[in-house]
């Protein structure tokens, strides 16, 4: 059953009915002020942190699915329908959802009337706009009411959804023509409020929800809409609205709009008020006079177009156009994949359909492996966030888990100790001076814990980070996995038998004894490039010292992580093996086949090739490669939260779409491009194609986790969109199957593909140098660079010009 397609052109995802699987959102907003906005309207907005600065308020996890959002009611002579089909749910003539990048537009029509909702956040403004054209499409007059709604959420969701005694009494709102300002907590410590406005007089209003809906009605039947009459309500303390009312009246053929704003605005302390108790408007009149008009939206609407057209044209691959495998490939990587990163950069793990926004802020892992995806992108931006992110670095080159965008501190709420953190920070610097060359940035000051006085070059950061790893090794001589490592929930120090207890906070009893093959793994493989980090910056008893720890590293892994036919995954508590051919369920994980692989362990004896060909074997379905086998079937002790899973979701034998990628990046260094392209295709949404249903999550972004062969749903997706998927699986299609990967020196080019590729060019900008590569593959082979010319100049080694260049590759 078909529910959408792609349109390329447009850089859309068409939606052509409501009812998807589950709600498919899209995500508005780009520096500060965000919304998520579904296929049917719904979800929320806010204004830098999804849990401090919450502007609507959204009913997670409620009946029916999707509960709130902009919507717009029309009450057509007693017919009342949503042009977004909920939440009344009337059938719809017609409907279409064009999710774009940073904007929605939803059509619906019915009964001759046809509403178009364009959404989007402005660049540069904190607010969404919302615009209704309406046309008559009968053959005879209309005249009928049209109803906006948005529900105010009390700014703390945390607390919106849980201090009731408290919140009932404390909302308040004005009203000032079609203006709706929400602005409770702003007579005492806020100085900051909302505003909803409509660009024409309205006929009507409300902002007590109780008065709109009626008391025991849902969002499906409110009682002033089908009155058709707004109450002109003003909240006092319960749950404050914005409601407008305009009766419309169309000749056949006429249309008309109405431009709505939904912002958040702030006073300086001393300039709250314009009379007691009376807000000062200023902020939200000048931030409404930009969007009066129609004009004024169209050219908002192409400033966004041309932001996403220069972000993207940063990285485009054209195939051949014969070629359908590689079109559907330019249509994931020139699009929805970077599009995606982006929302991993601005959301990092905190809000979207699967995290709530008050749960968790930024990650120091999860950021750090994004940054993968966008560094290209927005440089800049990249820059800060690693000076952020470090600066949440324990002084022992530990790290908090996860941090607050707003105030930057790191969160104890979501923990620390997980060993593996540190050397996420090594992999994001690195990338980053690879594709900028600003060295400079291994200068800047950067604090410990956020403290002022600790302040340390960015370089002692990556040396403490290196050192924490290389200084925290148990009796194997591996690292110690500490809480845990990548892998959440493998809490080998816990042993939590408390009901519901958070194995992320839980206590963690430091054994000393175990261990992660994994983070062997992710230290082998970043430290080459910390090496030659330090070398170039004149280092060298540090470049020496690492490269002592890297040898004895190894050393550990040949003589303690091999278990005869892949890697193990780790020692436990007490020192027993996990992730290996002995034991009697979890025998081989994804994690250190892929890491180990790809920092070139075992690819000189054979080792490599005999671990893929185990995770083809054990862990590849149809849907791609499960965490684990066999899935844990009872919950363990000196396990933790991988086996409080059932078998078959998320951690425990899920196909966790993160690792994935490794394991293609792994075939890629094995040379088997038909292997490493079969991987990247089982997850890639754009091959979906019957599957979508099954599927259930948006078919043009990754989802966290698939539902591994064990579980009932095998193939069900979950977690959309805030996933470190799409960072590797951006640097696995661009870097490594493709092949264009930026060095300290220049571009390297070194493609691995199946042999039927046989031609592609890529325009990549680099260090503000635009390349257009050829990539000529006649020879059919999987991997082999021949030749390699420059604006006609034959080169070998990394790729560097000072102007445009025109770069040739012959394979063979
Ligand atoms: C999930 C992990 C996640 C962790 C973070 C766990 O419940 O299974 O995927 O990383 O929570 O808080
Ligand atoms: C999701 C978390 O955001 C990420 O940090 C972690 O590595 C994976 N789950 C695996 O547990």
């Amino acid at each position: 059953m078909s529910y959408g397609f792609f349109d390329d052109a447009n850089r859309e995802y068409c939606i052509r009915r409501p009812d998807t699987p589950y709600p498919w959102i899209n995500y508005l907003g780009s520096q500060d002020f965000f919304g998520l906005f579904s296929n049917t309207a719904g979800g929320y907005c806010f204004y830098r942190d999804a849990r401090l600065m919450r502007l609507t308020r959204y009913r997670y996890n409620n009946v029916p699915a999707d509960a709130g959002g902009r919507y717009f009611y029309i009450n057509d002579n007693g017919d009342v329908w949503n042009p977004s089909w909920k939440p009344c749910k009337a059938q719809l003539d017609s409907y279409e959802c064009r999710h774009g990048l940073g904007y929605s537009v939803i059509t619906g029509a019915r009964g001759g009337l046809s509403a178009t909702h364009t959404a989007f956040v402005p660049l540069g403004d904190a607010a969404e706009v919302h615009r209704l054209e309406l046309s008559n499409q009968s053959g005879g007059k209309k005249t009928f009411t049209l109803f906006s709604f948005v529900e105010f959420c009390l700014w703390n969701a945390m607390d919106d959804a849980a201090n009731f005694q408290r919140n009932f009494s404390i909302g308040e709102v004005e009203v000032c023509g079609s203006e709706i300002y929400h602005k409770t907590e702003y007579r005492e410590r806020r100085n900051h409020y909302a505003v909803f406005s409509a660009n024409r007089v309205s006929d009507g209003f409300d902002t007590d929800r109780e008065s709109f809906l009626g008391l025991y009605n849902g969002f499906e039947r409110p009682d002033a809409v089908f009155e058709q009459k707004s109450r002109n309500s003003m909240a006092s303390g319960w749950a404050p609205i914005g409601s407008h009312m305009f009766e419309i009246a169309l000749e056949p053929g006429e249309s008309t709009s109405v431009i709505f704003v939904l912002g958040y605005c702030e006073n300086p302390d001393d300039e709250k008020f314009e009379s007691p108790g009376v807000i000062n408007k200023a902020p939200a009149k000048r931030l409404l006079a930009k969007f009066q008009t129609d004009a004024q939206v169209e050219r908002a609407l192409e400033e966004l177009r041309a932001y996403w057209e220069n972000l993207l044209s940063r990285w485009r691959l054209t195939p051949r156009d014969d070629d359908a495998k590689m079109l559907k490939v330019s249509r994931m990587v020139n699009i929805w994949n970077q599009y995606q990163c982006m929302v991993t950069f601005n959301m990092s793990r905190s809000a979207s359909y699967f995290e709530s926004g008050i749960g968790r802020g930024m990650g120091f892992r999860d950021s750090s492996q994004d940054l993968l995806g966008f560094v290209h992108m927005v440089p800049e931006r990249a820059r800060e966030r690693i000076l952020d992110i470090a600066a949440t670095q324990f002084a022992d080159g530990s790290a908090y888990h996860q941090y607050q965008p707003l105030t930057k501190k790191g969160n104890l709420e979501v923990g620390s100790g997980f060993n593996d953190d540190p050397l996420w920070l090594i992999g994001a610097a690195a990338a980053y001076v690879k594709e900028t060359g600003d060295w400079g940035i291994l200068d800047e000051q950067v604090p410990f814990d956020l403290e002022e006085g600790t302040e340390v070059p960015l370089m002692e950061h990556l040396h403490r980070s290196f050192d924490y790893t290389a200084t925290h090794l148990g009796p194997h001589g591996l690292p110690l996995i500490g809480r845990a490592d990548w892998n959440d929930c493998l809490n080998l120090n816990c042993f939590s038998a408390t009901p519901g207890e958070s194995f992320q906070t839980t206590a963690n009893f430091e054994s000393g004894v175990a261990e992660s093959v994994l983070i062997a793994g992710i230290f082998l493989y970043y430290a080459p490039d910390y090496i030659e980090i330090c070398r170039r910056r004149g280092e060298a008893e540090k470049a020496d010292r690492a490269e002592r720890a890297v040898s004895a590293m190894k050393e550990a892994v040949n003589n303690h992580g091999w278990d005869g036919e892949w890697f193990l995954r780790a020692y436990d508590a007490h020192g027993k093996k996990i992730g290996s051919n002995e034991c009697d369920e979890g025998q081989i994980f994804i994690e250190p086949q892929g890491f180990l692989v790809m920092a070139g362990v075992g690819l000189d004896d054979g080792r490599a090739i005999r671990t893929l060909d185990s995770v083809k074997e054990r862990l590849d379905t149809d849907f791609g490669i499960m965490l684990q086998q066999p899935a844990y079937s009872a919950y363990r002790l000196n396990l933790g939260e991988i086996s409080s899973y059932p078998p078959g979701y998320k951690e425990n034998a899920g196909i966790f779409c993160h690792n994935n990628p490794w394991i293609s990046i792994a075939e890629c260094y094995a040379g088997r491009g038909a292997r490493a392209f079969e991987v990247y295709r089982k997850i890639a949404p754009a091959f979906l194609k019957d599957a979508v249903k099954l599927h259930r999550t948006e078919p043009y972004v990754y989802s966290q986790m698939v539902a591994g062969r064990d579980a009932t749903r095998h193939g069900e997706a979950k977690n959309s969109w805030l996933t470190g998927t799409a960072a590797w699986t951006f640097v696995n299609i661009s870097q490594h199957i493709l092949g264009i990967r930026p060095g300290f020196d220049g571009l390297i080019i070194d493609p691995c593909l199946p042999r039927g590729v046989k031609s592609y060019k890529v325009e990549r900008l680099f260090r503000g140098v635009r390349y257009a590569i050829m990539i000529d593959n006649t020879a059919g082979v999987e991997k082999g660079v021949k030749s390699i010319t420059v604006n006609g100049k034959p080169l070998t080694g990394e790729i560097l010009s000072d102007r445009d260049a025109e770069v040739i590759v012959v394979m063979g």
